[in-house]
C-alpha cells in the first residue's frame, strides 16, 4: 500500500513539472527540422509560408491593430523586441527561462508595454503547428527581420527544439528607468557579459521606435499624427535598417544623437546613454566598424538561450534539394503508390527539366523514374526555388528510401496515413482518418490508434498550444498485403492539425492534414 502511494506522489511530481513546459511526443525532429527549413526558405510564389512577406519591406506593419500601416509600429522591431523581452529573464544557473514564448502570457505587465506582445504571437498562431512550437517560430520571426530589414539571414543559424511554457514567468524586463547596475546584472542572469549586453542593445534599438503611446514620459505627444497613431520616434535616423546608423549617429552627435533612451530630458530615462557610457564607449566604437558580425553573434546568443530541459538541433541550413508533402495512396487491390514534391533551391545552375528517382527496398532499386514537369516556382531570401510534382507505385511492403539527386529520404511503407483518402470538412469541424498496416504486423494487435495533434487557444495568451486528440481507428478491409483502418472525430480547429497513426510498437511518419482532401 504505502509503495502504491509512493509511486502515485513520483508520477504526480512528474507530470506537474512537465506542466511547465509542453513538450509534444511523437513528433520527429526531423519534421520540425524539414518545417522550419520550409518557413526560412519559401518565402514567395509556390508553397510559399507568408512569414518573410511581412517583414519585407523592413518598414511593414503585419500586425493587428486597428490602425493598419497608420499605427506608427514595425513588424520586423516587434519582433526582434519580443526576443528580448522573452529572453532577459533567463536564470542560466537555475536552467529556467530563456527563449520560451512564456512572454506570450506576460503582454500586461507593465515591462511589457505595447501591442508588440499579442502582435507577434496572434501572427505566429496562423502558422503554429505540433511542427513547429511557438518559440521556434520567435526565433524564425527574428532571423526573418534581420534579413528583411538588410541583414545577412545565414550569419543567425536557427535550431529548433525549444519548447513552449505554459505559464507566465518571473519578471524583470530591465526598462528605461532601470539604473545600470540591476540591468547588467538582470543580463547577467541570462548569461550576457556587460559588453554583450551593450552589444545587444544597440543591435536590438537600430531598429523600431519609442513611442509615446507607451512611453509619454519620454516621448511627447507631438510625435503623434494621422499616419503614426501610437506616436513612435526612431532610435536613430534608420529604424527600418539594421545598420551602425544610430551608433554614428550617437558617438558623432549628429541627427537624434542616439535616440530618447540617450537624450531624454529626464536624465533617469537615459539607460541607453548608461549603457554606452558605461566602457567609456568603447563597445559602440567598436560595434560601429564590425556591426554586422557582432550583431549576428549576440542574436544568435540570445535566440539559443533556453530552459536546460531543452535540447537544441544542429543549424538548420536551406536545403539546395528536398522532397516534401510526401503522401502514400493504395489501390483496392494492395499496391501503394508514394507522391510527394520536390524542390530545388538555386542562384545559378537552373533547374532540370524533370526530376529523376529511384525508390530501394531489400529486393533492390527500382529503375529510374522521371517526375512531372514544373509544377510551380517560388522566391527565396536564399535564392528561387523550383518545384516538381512525382507520383509513382513502390515495391510494397519493404521499400524504406526515396533517393533523388544524391538525397535520400526515408519512406515507411509499413503503417502510413493515406491522405488522398482521409477528409478534412472545415464546416462540422471533423477529421475522417484513413490509414493502411502491413497486414504481417498486425497479428495480434487490437485496433489502430490515431493521434491528432490539434492547435488551440488558450487562456492568457495569445499563443495557440497543442492538445493532442487520440482516436481509435477500426479495419474496414483488407487491399493485397494491407490491412486498412478508419475512423473520425470532431475536433476544436481543423486548422494546421498534424496526424499520426500507432499500431502497437510501429508509428507512422506524421502527416500535415491539409494534404487530406478538403470539403465534404
Ligand atoms: C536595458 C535594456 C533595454 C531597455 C531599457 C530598452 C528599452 C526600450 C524601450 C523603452 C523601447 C520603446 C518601446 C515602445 O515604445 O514601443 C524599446 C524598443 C525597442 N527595443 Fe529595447 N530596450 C532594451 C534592450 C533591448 C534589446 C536587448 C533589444 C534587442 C536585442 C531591444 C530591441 C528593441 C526594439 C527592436 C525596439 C523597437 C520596438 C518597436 O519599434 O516596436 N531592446 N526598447
Ligand atoms: C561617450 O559618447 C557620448 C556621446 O558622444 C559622450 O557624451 C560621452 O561623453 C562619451 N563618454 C566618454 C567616457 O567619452
Ligand atoms: C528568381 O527570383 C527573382 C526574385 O528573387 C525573380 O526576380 C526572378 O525572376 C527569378 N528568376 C527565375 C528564373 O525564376
Ligand atoms: C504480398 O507479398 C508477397 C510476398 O511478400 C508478394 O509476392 C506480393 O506481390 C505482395 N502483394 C502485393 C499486392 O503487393
Amino acid at each position: 500500500m504505502a509503495h502504491k502511494f509512493c509511486t502515485s506522489t513520483l508520477v504526480f511530481v512528474l507530470t506537474f513539472v512537465g506542466l511547465v513546459l509542453a513538450d509534444i511526443p511523437g513528433i520527429e525532429r526531423q519534421a520540425s527540422i524539414d518545417e522550419l527549413e520550409h518557413f526560412l526558405v519559401d518565402n514567395g510564389g509556390y508553397n510559399s509560408v507568408p512569414f518573410a512577406s511581412a517583414v519585407s519591406p523592413c518598414a511593414k506593419y503585419s500586425g493587428f491593430a486597428a490602425g493598419g500601416s497608420n499605427q506608427g509600429e514595425q513588424t520586423s522591431a516587434q519582433w526582434v523586441r519580443f526576443a528580448f523581452h522573452d529572453f532577459v529573464t533567463a536564470d542560466l544557473s537555475a536552467g529556467t527561462g530563456g527563449l520560451d514564448a512564456s512572454l506570450g502570457f506576460e503582454g500586461a505587465r507593465d515591462e511589457n508595454k505595447g501591442i508588440f506582445v499579442d502582435d507577434t504571437m496572434q501572427f505566429i498562431s496562423q502558422t503554429f503547428s505540433a511542427l513547429l512550437s511557438t518559440a521556434d517560430q520567435v526565433t524564425l520571426a527574428v532571423v526573418l527581420a534581420v534579413a528583411g530589414c538588410g541583414g545577412n539571414a545565414r550569419a543567425i543559424p536557427l535550431r529548433v527544439g525549444r519548447t513552449d511554457a505554459t505559464q507566465a514567468g518571473p519578471s524583470g524586463v530591465p526598462g528605461p528607468f532601470t539604473p545600470l547596475e540591476p540591468t547588467l546584472a538582470q543580463f547577467a542572469k541570462a548569461g550576457f557579459s556587460a559588453t554583450e549586453t551593450i552589444a545587444l542593445v544597440s543591435c536590438g534599438h537600430s531598429l523600431g521606435r519609442i513611442h509615446f503611446s507607451n512611453f509619454p514620459d519620454i516621448v511627447d505627444n507631438s510625435a503623434v499624427s494621422a499616419t503614426n497613431l501610437n506616436g513612435g520616434i526612431g532610435f536613430d535616423s534608420t529604424p527600418a535598417g539594421l545598420d551602425p546608423a544610430g551608433m554614428n549617429e550617437y558617438l558623432s552627435g549628429t541627427n537624434g544623437r542616439g535616440g530618447p533612451l540617450v537624450t531624454s530630458p529626464n536624465v533617469d530615462a537615459r539607460s541607453d546613454f548608461r549603457l554606452f557610457n558605461s566602457d567609456g564607449n568603447q563597445t559602440i566604437r567598436d560595434l560601429s566598424v564590425n556591426f554586422g558580425r557582432t550583431c549576428s553573434a549576440v542574436f544568435t546568443k540570445m535566440l539559443n538561450t533556453v530552459p536546460g530541459s531543452v535540447s537544441l538541433s544542429a543549424p538548420v541550413t536551406p536545403q539546395t534539394w528536398k522532397v516534401t508533402n510526401i503522401i502514400m495512396h493504395i489501390s483496392n487491390g494492395g499496391s501503394v503508390r508514394v507522391e510527394g514534391l520536390f524542390r530545388y533551391l538555386w542562384t545559378t545552375v537552373a533547374p532540370p527539366q524533370k526530376v529523376t528517382y529511384t525508390t530501394i527496398s531489400p529486393r533492390g532499386t527500382s529503375a529510374t523514374h522521371r517526375s512531372n514537369s514544373v509544377i510551380g516556382t517560388g522566391t527565396s531570401l536564399f535564392g528561387n526555388t523550383t518545384y516538381w510534382d512525382f507520383a509513382r507505385a513502390i515495391d510494397s511492403p519493404g521499400t524504406t528510401t526515396l533517393s533523388f539527386e544524391g538525397a535520400t529520404y526515408p519512406i515507411n511503407d509499413m503503417i502510413f496515413i493515406l491522405p488522398t483518402q482521409s477528409r478534412v470538412e472545415p464546416d462540422k469541424l471533423l477529421i475522417r482518418i484513413k490509414a493502411a498496416a502491413a497486414t504481417s504486423i498486425t497479428a495480434g494487435i487490437g485496433d489502430m490508434e490515431a493521434t491528432l495533434y490539434v492547435p488551440v487557444s488558450q487562456a492568457g495568451s495569445k499563443a495557440f498550444k497543442i492538445t493532442t486528440v487520440k482516436l481509435p481507428l477500426k479495419k474496414f478491409t483488407v487491399a493485397g498485403n494491407y490491412t486498412l483502418y478508419e475512423g473520425k472525430i470532431n475536433v476544436a480547429n481543423v486548422k494546421n492539425v498534424v496526424a499520426k497513426v500507432v499500431l502497437g510498437s510501429s508509428e507512422s511518419q506524421s502527416v500535415k492534414t491539409s494534404l487530406f482532401k478538403q470539403g465534404a
